[in-house]
């Protein structure tokens, strides 16, 4: 039975998995960075301070386990901020070493594709993996022994960022993946015109920045009015562009590697369209297809327990020394 505990961003995550079965997941996600708009570091850290006991002892709780029954404890120590991941990491580093239990470090893309093992326990790679966030967007092809090998990635923002953006230049609120599915709506996807990054390019790279100027100049030349009639059109087309930029290149890197067993994973796989869009097209080509449920896309502590399965441990007491890294 494994405690892990992420911290990486602004979500305080403990949970405790056995296999790949999800004992508990808790996750207390920080509101004081809405009035921001976006996620302070500085904040972050503090709070995953303030709530990491209490986080942790709802999870053995929820599990109705305690400290006895937990065999490891598995920890995020990069990639995110590094502040927050150093809260984690020294909770972590407490719990095993007083129980002298061995320490699993985690990475965090790592966990996000190991959420698909929690939500499909049936699955196995190899596999073809979409991980889209407010942080990454990457493709990676993942081989029989969980190694991952980079096929392309987001030259500039993440989809999540992306999104996060849009939202706020529409006046919608963080963060800006639901927001913009909500408001979206009722609007009409074909309304505006947005670029999909690297539409046409033959490689399997992303970009989003074009998304946000375009949406930028489209405000710009409109008065306030005109916009708040226009915002679930340019919602839905906005979305759409995400949507098309990450469905049509996690297609044509299944294509390219022949690959027929997909998996999605990070907050943006949350999205319903992303959803739809890419079970009609596989339910079409004949793909088997996983996207863990929204509450396994986004950040939480049991996708980080399903990564630790296969990820070597620490002994004690060697972990003392280890350390978060933020890349
Ligand atoms: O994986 P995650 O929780 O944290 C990171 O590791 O970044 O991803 C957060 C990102 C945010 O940009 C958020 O706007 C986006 O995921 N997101 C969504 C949805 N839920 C969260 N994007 C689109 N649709 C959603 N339903
Ligand atoms: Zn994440």
């Amino acid at each position: 039975m494994i405690l892990a505990i992420e911290t990486s961003c602004d979500d305080t995550c403990a949970a405790v998995v056995d296999g790949r079965l999800v004992l508990s997941n808790v996750v207390h996600t920080q509101t004081e960075h809405e009035r921001y708009g976006g996620v302070v570091p500085e904040v972050a850290s503090r709070a995953h301070l303030e709530r990491m006991d209490a986080v942790i002892s709802k999870a053995l709780e929820d599990a109705d386990v305690s400290l006895d029954d937990v065999s490891r404890v598995a920890v995020t120590v990069r990639p995110g901020l590094i502040g927050a991941l150093l809260v984690g990491v020294a909770a972590a580093k407490g719990v095993a070493y007083a129980r002298k239990l061995p320490l699993v470090p985690v990475n965090h893309l790592e966990g996000h594709v190991a959420a698909a093992y929690l939500a499909e326990p049936g699955l196995e790679p190899p596999f073809v993996a979409l991980i889209a966030s407010g942080g990454h967007t990457a493709l990676y092809s993942v081989a029989e022994d969980h190694s991952m090998n980079l096929l392309g990635e987001t030259l500039d923002d993440a989809a999540g960022e992306a999104l996060d953006k849009g939202a706020r230049m529409l006046g919608l609120g963080f963060p800006g993946g639901p927001a913009i599915s909500k408001a979206a709506k009722n609007g009409d996807p074909a309304r505006y015109e947005f670029p999909v990054g690297l539409k046409d390019k033959k490689n399997l790279d992303f970009s989003f920045s074009g998304l946000k100027t375009s949406l930028l100049y489209k405000l710009k030349a409109m008065d306030e009015e005109e916009v708040r009639e226009e915002i679930p059109h340019f919602a839905a087309s906005y979305e759409s562009a995400v949507v098309e930029a990450l469905a049509r290149k996690l297609l044509r890197a299944a294509d390219m590697r022949g690959a027929s067993s997909l998996v999605v994973a990070g907050g943006v796989a949350a999205n319903g369209l992303l959803r739809r869009r890419l079970g009609e097209e596989c339910e079409k080509l004949g793909f088997g297809l996983v996207i863990p449920s929204p509450e396994l896309c986004t950040d939480n502590a049991a996708m980080i327990g399903a990564a630790a399965a296969h990820t070597p441990a620490v002994e004690y007491p060697e972990y003392l020394s280890l350390n978060a890294r933020s890349v």
